[in-house]
């Protein structure tokens, strides 16, 4: 029996690596190991790879020199999105080659934080675990400002912890903006930062969670929530990620550092481990059903997730192409690696199932 190839549809940054063997964004040998484990063949393109007028692809597929090399092969029927599309050309592309039957998986994986939140409010058993949220706009931020002690007013598209500013409450008449380690007070009149973010309708304006937090300084939770050889939804691990001192985002881009569940709970004696664990767990997988009902094909998510100092989950975030980094810089190794592992088991659940 021939084996089957899975296609990994990638960016053009780690496409050339895995050409000049020089990838440090993607782990090609875990997907490598993954497919052996799983009877696949693994095969690497760009989506400018594909041409619709063909049912053939130029693809980088390993060598018999172990090397990569572009071979001719035709379009494999389940493909594993791990690229970022942002112009509408490309999600039409997409959406045209679903239409000839193959099955790409994680097809779209930027959603607005706007929508993510209108989608997950709309189920109760989920409502206490999402920080209010509103879009930007002067009368929303003067309505939060009244509501809660401190405020996040960040981009509804992806911003790798950028233009999030903090906004607390200092007495009845003063506030004070927080960004880029700055800080500025204020009263009735806002200062530019505010205003500029305030009036833009790509922001929003969230009540900030209490987060927990680990030698002074806030952590969250970086949660990988994937379809698995089942077909069903796992979490595959959890990491943290503290900020930088003084600092109020947790992101590895900015500065935070990645640390196990085990770690950050080591001050939090009063909290079970396995009692938090499960929560996160059921709280996930909650989540991602949800949002699965409007995206049909997700299939492997990063949740950014923040603990109260009582364990409780808040949702912060949900990313479509987790680069899975956090894993590894806390060096959970074993689970760095299935989260390559569990997508190609599910490409297999798809490859086995009645869908192809
Ligand atoms: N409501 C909130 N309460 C407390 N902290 C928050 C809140 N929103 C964001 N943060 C902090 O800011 C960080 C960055 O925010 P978020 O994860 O929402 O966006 P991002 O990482 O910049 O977006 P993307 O991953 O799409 O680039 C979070 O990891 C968290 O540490
Ligand atoms: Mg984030």
């Amino acid at each position: 029996m021939n084996t089957p190839t899975v296609g990994i549809l990638v960016g053009g940054l780690i496409y050339s690596g895995i050409k000049t063997n020089r990838s440090n964004l993607e782990q090609i040998s875990f997907y490598e190991e993954a497919c052996i484990q799983y009877g696949l063949c693994p095969c690497f393109f760009r989506l400018k790879d594909i041409k619709l007028e063909t049912d053939q692809i130029n693809a980088l597929v390993k060598g018999d020199k172990g090397k990569y090399e572009l071979k001719v092969i035709t379009i494999p029927k389940i493909i594993h999105n791990r690229g970022l599309f942002f112009r509408n050309e490309s999600k039409i592309k997409i959406k045209n080659l679903q239409k000839t039957g193959v099955i790409i998986f994680n097809d779209r994986n930027r959603y607005g934080k706007w929508g993510v939140h209108e989608i997950l409010m709309k189920n109760e058993e989920l409502q206490p675990h999402l920080p209010e949220t509103k879009r930007a706009s002067s009368l929303n931020f003067i309505e939060m400002l009244e509501k809660h002690k401190q405020l996040i007013i960040k981009p509804s598209g992806g911003s790798l912890g950028g233009g999030v500013v903090m906004v607390e409450k200092k007495d009845s008449e003063f506030w004070e903006v927080c960004y880029n380690q700055k800080r500025e007070s204020f009263a009735n009149d806002w200062p530019d930062i505010i205003r500029k973010k305030v009036l833009n309708k790509n922001y929003i304006i969230q009540e900030r969670i209490q987060l927990a937090q680990y030698q002074g300084s806030p952590f969250d939770l970086r949660v990988s929530v994937q379809k698995n050889g089942l077909g069903e939804w796992q979490v595959t691990g959890v990491v943290g990620k503290v900020a930088k001192i003084g600092n109020y985002v947790t992101n590895v881009a900015k500065g935070g550092t990645c640390k196990t569940l085990t770690e950050l709970l080591s001050d939090y004696s009063d909290l079970d481990f396995n009692e938090v664990y499960q929560s996160i767990e059921d709280f996930s997988i909650k989540a991602v059903t949800e949002l699965n009902k409007y995206f049909p094909n997700l299939a492997d998510v990063g949740l950014d997730i923040g603990l109260t100092t009582e364990g409780f989950p808040m949702f912060i975030e949900c990313n479509c192409r987790d680069l899975r980094i956090t894993f590894k810089k806390a060096q959970m190794h074993e689970v760095w690696k299935a989260t390559y592992t569990t997508p190609i088991s599910y490409a297999r659940y798809l490859f086995d199932s009645k869908i192809i």
